[in-house]
Order: C-alpha cells, then sequence, then structure tokens
C-alpha cells in the first residue's frame, strides 16, 4: 500500500523526533518516498543531515530561503505529496493548525496543502490532556485530519499516561490502513480502467527506432488519480522515465503493434483514457540486422500506417468502455480540432491540449471536449489535470 506514495513529513520539536529516522527507513523500505520539513525546535532533537541522509533528499526548513522557494515553492512542497504527515505533532503545531496560523515553513505548507493530513501527537500528558489542546484535537479531527496515537506509558518528562507518540510501526500501519480504506471506498471503486501512456518506439533495425517527445507523465497521473479513487487500473506504457504508479498494473510495451495487444487484452474495462503519443507509423519491414552506411546510397524506409488504438477501443462493439476519452496535442485552433477528433474516433470525451510549447514538461492547458461542451481549464500541474479529470470521470460513472 506504500509503494511509491510520497510523503512529506513535517517534524515538529518532541523528543519523539529522535524515532524519525526509523520511521523513515521503515517507510522507504516499504516503497514510499519521503521528504522531509523540519521546524526550528525539530532541529533540537534531531538533524537535517539525518533526515536528508535517510529520506536520500533534501530537508525543507526555511520558509524565506530564496533558493527553495525558486526550486520549489512552498505551495508546491505541499502538493507535489501523495499525504502530509504531522511526526511528531506537538501541543504547538496543533493549536497553529486548528487556528491556521502559518508563521514558519511547515504551519504554511499545512494550510496550502491540499492533500490528506495525518498526526502522530507527542507531548506530556497534562499538555494532552489540557482543555485547549484537545478542543483542537476536536477541531482538527472534525476538518478531516486523521490521527495516529498517542499512546500511554512513560514519558521522557519522567510523567506517566497519555501523550507517547504512536510507535513507528503503528503510524506506518496507520497509513497503510488509509491508503488501503481510500481505495475501497472511493467513488470510482468498483470500476476498471485501462490508460495509456507514453511514446511508443518503432524499430527500424535493432539499435534505432522512431519514436517521439512524449514524457509519459500526464498519462501517468491519469492512471494514479483513477487509482487514488478506487479504480482497478491497467496502465499500458511505451517507455518512459516515470515511475509505476502506486496501486496500478503496467504493462510495459515499445510499439504500437504491442500496445493494442495489451490493450485488448485487458478488456473488458469500463472507463479507457488513450494519452499515449502512439507513432502514427511505423517501418514496413524493420531489418533484423543492423543497417550498415554503404556507398550504394542511402537506405529506402518505407513505412506501413499503425493501428489506432484509441478509435479501435471506441467502436468495438458490446465490449466498448462506457466511456472512452482521448486526447489531441494540437498547435493551432486546439478545440475545434479536438471536437472534430472526438467524433472522428467515436470517443466520449477529448482533452485537447495547446503543445505549442513543446512536449515534457510538468504543466498543461487543457479542454475537455465533450459532446455537450468544451471546457477551458486553466494551466494546472500534470498531476492537477489527471485529478480532476479522474474526479470528472467518477461523477460521470455516477450519474450515467
Ligand atoms: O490522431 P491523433 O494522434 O492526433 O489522436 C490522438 C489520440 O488518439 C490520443 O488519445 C492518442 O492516444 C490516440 N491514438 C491512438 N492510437 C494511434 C494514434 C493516436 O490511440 N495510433
Amino acid at each position: 500500500m506504500l509503494e511509491n506514495r510520497r510523503i512529506l513529513l513535517i517534524v515538529s520539536g518532541g523528543i519523539a523526533a529522535v524515532k524519525v529516522p526509523d520511521l523513515i527507513r521503515r517507510l522507504r523500505e516499504r516503497g514510499a518516498s519521503v521528504r522531509c520539513v523540519l521546524t526550528e525546535s525539530g532541529a533540537q532533537f534531531v538533524t537535517p543531515m539525518s533526515l536528508a541522509a535517510l529520506s536520500g533528499d533534501k530537508v525543507f526548513q526555511d520558509l524565506f530561503s530564496l533558493t527553495d522557494e525558486s526550486e520549489m515553492g512552498h505551495i508546491n512542497l505541499s502538493r507535489e505529496a501523495d499525504i502530509v504527515v504531522v511526526a511528531p505533532a506537538t501541543a504547538n503545531i496543533m493549536a497553529k493548525m486548528a487556528y491556521g496560523l502559518a508563521d514558519d515553513l511547515a504551519t504554511t505548507a499545512l494550510l496550502a496543502t491540499d492533500k490528506p493530513v495525518m498526526i502522530a501527537p507527542s507531548m506530556n500528558v497534562m499538555m494532552w490532556e489540557h482543555a485547549a489542546t484537545q478542543a483542537n484535537l476536536t477541531t482538527l479531527q472534525d476538518r478531516g485530519v486523521h490521527i495516529v496515537g498517542p499512546g500511554a506509558g512513560d514519558m521522557a518528562c519522567g510523567e506517566v499516561g497519555d501523550g507517547r507518540m504512536a510507535e513507528v510501526m503503528d503510524i506506518v500501519d496507520a497509513l497503510g490502513e488509509f491508503f488501503k480504506s481510500r481505495i475501497e471506498h472511493g467513488p470510482l471503486s468498483g470500476h476498471s480502467a485501462l490508460v495509456t501512456s507514453g511514446p511508443t518506439h518503432e524499430p527500424i533495425d535493432p539499435v534505432r527506432y522512431i519514436a517521439n517527445r512524449s514524457s509519459g507523465k500526464q498519462g501517468h497521473a491519469i492512471a494514479a488519480a483513477l487509482a487514488d479513487l478506487g479504480a482497478a487500473v491497467t496502465l499500458v506504457s511505451g517507455p518512459t522515465q516515470e515511475i509505476d504508479p502506486p496501486g496500478v498494473k503496467v504493462i510495459a510495451v515499445e510499439t504500437a503493434d504491442q500496445m493494442l495487444a495489451a490493450c485488448t487484452a485487458a478488456k473488458p474495462v469500463n472507463i479507457a483514457v488513450c494519452a499515449a503519443a502512439v507513432a502514427d507509423w511505423r517501418v514496413a519491414e524493420s531489418a533484423n540486422s543492423k543497417i550498415k552506411k554503404s556507398d550504394d546510397g542511402l537506405p529506402q524506409l518505407s513505412l506501413a500506417e499503425n493501428p489506432d488504438i484509441l478509435a479501435t477501443l471506441a467502436h468495438a462493439g458490446k465490449d466498448r468502455p462506457r466511456l472512452v476519452i482521448g486526447f489531441a496535442a494540437e498547435t493551432e485552433n486546439v478545440i475545434d480540432n479536438g471536437s472534430a477528433k472526438r467524433s472522428a474516433k467515436n470517443c466520449d470525451w477529448v482533452v485537447a491540449n495547446d503543445v505549442s510549447a513543446g512536449f515534457g514538461g510538468d504543466e498543461n492547458t487543457v479542454s475537455l471536449i465533450t459532446q455537450e461542451a468544451a471546457e477551458s481549464w486553466p494551466t494546472l500541474s500534470k498531476q492537477a489535470v489527471a485529478e480532476r479529470l479522474a474526479a470528472r470521470i467518477a461523477d460521470h460513472m455516477k450519474n450515467s
């Protein structure tokens, strides 16, 4: 459940911060990536160096760091995670969260995030039982913050009672449970989805191929977003640098023919999203050995047309997915061309994007074209586009 999950771990200033290195180790053993934000008081208990070494990432500490802000920015820091975990969560940071204070990087990220938040409170028993802390706890719970622990026992301060941070493995298990239950109760649970992503590589000979600049970022993000809403997702992907999205069955292919075969084998599904940049042509007969330069002139390559995977899925008879979505990468007349593609390929929706700025970036400006309307979305991260599309798909599946 934690494989490839991105965890933003906020470490505030309690003695239990000494357990954080072990927490990071356990999370990473389970395939999660951990990025740490360390508060000023947290740094009294654990060093940024140890967190950086164990997380394998930079540790973020300063709201006003010019370098960090230009490279990442506190808003992105909180958004580029699947969950934000505060461990240990002191009485102080809980109070700030309850009141919406944002006076350092940790609290600013907590206020700016649109992601689920889990806290592992850790404090003296009297502080925990204090009416103020209990009121803050209720406020946070009412807002949907997930609470793990605290447990009871001997405390570093010598007193005994509630307030000990949950054991490391209890936090790890709570995170696993969180992702599991989100999938089981998600709006797309019970639905199956097929997503294509990435470019295809069409061999010329054993060492050369025809390809394109697709990064696979958008398709992979869509697969991840659908899985997060509970769909059983098969991602058929051409060669990319992207990591396999959590909880998704990934089938790696190279050519358009292989992609079509994998898509056909993945059916029946009730949702299909074709985000792959499938090569339009392949070399009609690729050579079995490397084509050599010769004095007899240039090699002649004759091309053959590749199958249109989207059109094939969208035209298939009774096992046609209920919702088929295509992409249209256009450099001009984005909406008109996207609408024409929607009809020509018989798909239900088209996500049309302007690629005049080029491929491979982290952001996308798209319009969602349905039979009824064309809706232009603002420029968003590819992840945000994916989440928004997945939410629209979930609405559609509920209402249709
Ligand atoms: O025709 P064009 O390549 O512009 O159409 C783009 C849409 O069609 C995308 O959704 C792409 O994944 C899909 N497509 C496909 N198979 C092809 C060509 C495009 O699935 N051979």
